[in-house]
């Protein structure tokens, strides 16, 4: 998906400017930077994960504008890079996409006019109160007189928000995409991880963060389903908190690094990965009975909750389907800046940022 919502229109003639991926989530901002290692190669050329408070950023709304800038800021500083364009992404939920079927041949203007007609029919404000964007996609299927177009809009304060932050912490926006774009980007990278290589199969990539479960179902590369739900580790994290009387900060590392009491596997974790695993089963129904697929053959879980140990043994019991956590970095280089082991435990949750790190490369 090659969507920027207009936001600088120079962009189109520049070749690819170095630009950095930055995902703002709930629980954190994360930064990547991939350089090209050649022979179709990308390198991890550095990387940082910068907490944020609890309600900072709510919704996938930022709520505190100060508290995002200054993590970026930090952020920025952290990885040590002399790179400042960014690429961003919105939320799914505050985009609204469309595809829609146009005469080939059109020339940039005329595209412009259909587009924003069809817009208007289906986007419920009004034209001047949100960014739009198109992308065409290629040849409609059965009809060679014809192209397939993605319309995707959003309300401009949802993207006004995002490019103030980075703004406000002295770099530049030069992109802004979908964070189910940027998973759909960064398949390519973990792909490879199939044996089969996943020609003509349905690959479910399913991102557990702290709030939100992220559904992307994907068929040859294409995206045919997105969807998102409440549900994340920060459940967990309060079931913690709630059983050993901790803060949310303690239960927060406690999580991580371990340390409670004996009956927390069996009383706590074994019970959470349970739901998490009833999760993705009920979302995959709701995938099945909500299109015209019955089958997906892999599934890849990604964000925090992948770190969890036991989480794929439990979704494969839950729905029989084999899965793997998604590594975008395990085909990569990997620069002497960043450390493996560390990137290694790292790597689900920098799925979005990934993809919009690859961004850099669009031809
Ligand atoms: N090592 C770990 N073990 C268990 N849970 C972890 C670990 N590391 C992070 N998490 C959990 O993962 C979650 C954060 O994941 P992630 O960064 O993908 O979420 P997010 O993108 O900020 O949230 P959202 O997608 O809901 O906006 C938190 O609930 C955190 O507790
Ligand atoms: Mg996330």
């Amino acid at each position: 998906m090659r969507l920027d919502f207009n936001l600088d229109l120079d962009f189109l003639q520049t070749k690819s400017p170095p630009l950095l991926g930055v995902d703002i989530s709930t629980s954190s901002i994360k930064m990547v930077e991939l350089g090209d290692a050649g022979k179709g190669l990308y390198r991890i050329e550095r990387y940082t994960i910068e907490p944020l408070a609890k309600d900072t950023v709510a919704d996938g709304n930022i709520a505190n504008p100060d508290a995002v800038a200054e993590a970026i800021k930090h952020a920025w500083r952290q990885m040590g890079t002399r790179i400042k364009n960014v690429a961003l992404a919105l939320p799914a939920a505050a985009v609204i996409t469309k595809k829609i079927i146009v005469p080939a041949g059109l020339n940039e203007n005329e595209l412009e006019l259909q587009v924003e007609s069809e817009a208007n029919q289906y986007i419920p404000f009004a034209l001047d109160e949100v960014n739009l964007d198109f992308q065409v996609l290629g040849p409609a299927a059965n009809s060679p007189d014809e192209v397939e177009v993605l319309i995707a809009a959003s309300r401009k304060e949802k993207v006004d928000d995002r490019v103030a932050a980075v703004e406000s912490a002295g770099l530049k926006a030069l992109v802004m995409d979908v964070e189910s774009f940027a998973t759909q980007t960064a398949y390519e990278l973990i792909a490879p991880q199939l044996s089969s290589g996943g020609q003509d199969q349905a690959i479910a990539i399913i991102d557990i963060g702290s709030t939100m479960m992220h559904v992307t179902v994907l068929l040859n590369n294409q995206s045919v389903y997105m969807r998102e739900q409440t549900f994340g580790g920060n459940q967990l994290t309060q079931e913690i908190q709630r059983r050993y009387s901790l803060s949310s900060e303690e239960a927060e590392i406690a999580k991580r690094n371990g340390g409670l009491p004996e009956n927390y596997e069996a009383e706590v974790l074994q019970p959470f990965l349970g739901n998490l695993a009833l999760e993705v089963f009920r979302a995959l129904q709701f995938f099945f009975s909500s299109t015209q697929f019955n089958r997906v053959d892999h599934i890849f879980v990604a964000g925090g909750c992948a770190l969890i140990p036991g989480v794929e043994e439990a979704i494969l019991q839950r729905t029989q389907i084999p899965t793997a956590i998604a590594n975008p970095f395990a085909g990569m280089a990997i620069s002497s800046r960043v450390k493996p082991r560390q990137l290694a435990l790292d790597a689900p949750m920098l799925l979005t940022a990934c993809g919009l790190a690859m961004r850099r490369f669009d031809p």
